[in-house]
């Protein structure tokens, strides 16, 4: 098999997913977790189903212990850990939490929404060296205020959009991505974009012929690619997409982060989510 250029994550919160993955394919460079796939961890389902919800300190020694036995299955584009935020959750809180979290294992990246306070913790992050993934990127000028906050960084910083929640509302999720490779090719490297959301085989074939940097993908999308020998796209691969085009937008990456427009109904949506499943998790919910 050729090994795609794109490196290959699991998204997903079960050390058992991973190792599966690993057979399947033979290889797996990377992991993503959030706090809905924590969640879904089949221990923490099963201590939630026997009546006993978690304390926060419990819950997050639950994640780092899953995110532990996670690292070691993985290659060089790490394990992503998301910090627990909901719209009040101040820039500081959220560093507070990533500088935790990036203590836990050698190869973490530290997850914040694409937000005004998740940006200002990404660009304290980098400068105290802490490797970031800016989550919940729905558009271009997301992603550019990704780039602009993160600019100086000493290791590459991800961006993640979000291709099937887009695709969700009748849109063409993979125009985004498209679009930020685009605008990403005439700036200085230094962010690698990661495909998330992925919901189908053509959404990560696709990704192949976009090359973008990394992808994730849930486990059972990983099972349809083995099962069929791990196809890659050829000349004749042609994306069907069935959503809305998403247009290019010329943007000045040398710009502010702050004056690009970040506001993102389905970044706001998503937040809300991660946040009722994390407090879904607890005793007393913070
Ligand atoms: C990964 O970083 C994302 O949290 C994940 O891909 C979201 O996928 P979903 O839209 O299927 O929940």
């Amino acid at each position: 098999m050729t090994r795609p250029k794109t490196k290959i994550l699991v998204d997903g919160g079960d050390p058992q997913e991973t190792r599966r993955a690993k057979e399947l394919l033979g290889f797996v460079d990377g992991q993503t977790t959030n706090p809905s796939l924590i969640a879904k961890n089949p221990h923490i389902k099963e201590l939630i189903a026997s009546g006993h919800k978690l304390s926060s300190r419990e819950e997050m020694d639950e994640y780092k212990n899953i995110v532990q036995t996670i690292s070691p299955l993985v290659g060089e584009a790490g394990v992503s850990i998301e910090v627990f935020s909901d719209e009040s959750t101040s820039a500081q809180v959220m560093l507070s939490q990533g500088q935790e979290m990036f203590s836990w294992i050698p190869n973490a990246y530290i997850k914040y929404p694409c937000t005004s306070e998740g940006l200002r913790a990404a660009q304290m992050s980098v400068k105290q060296g802490i490797r970031v993934n800016i989550t919940l990127c729905f558009s271009q000028q997301q992603a550019a205020a990704v780039y602009a906050a993160t600019k100086g960084t000493k290791q590459p910083a991800y961006v993640s959009p979000f291709v099937g929640r887009l695709d969700d509302l009748g849109q063409n999720g993979m125009d985004v991505v498209k679009n930020i490779k685009r605008m990403f090719s005439k700036g200085d490297g230094h962010v690698l974009v990661l495909a998330a959301s992925i919901r189908s085989l053509e959404h990560l074939l696709y990704c192949f012929v976009l090359q973008t940097e990394l992808a994730t993908v849930p486990a059972k999308v990983l099972e349809l690619w083995a099962s069929k020998n791990l196809p890659m796209p050829d000349e004749q691969f042609q994306y069907k997409a069935s959503g809305k085009t998403i247009p290019y937008q010329e943007l000045d990456l040398e710009q502010p982060w702050e004056s690009f427009d970040i506001q993102h109904e389905l970044t706001r949506k998503g937040i809300e989510k991660f946040a009722a499943d994390y407090r879904a998790t607890l005793a007393r919910p913070a």
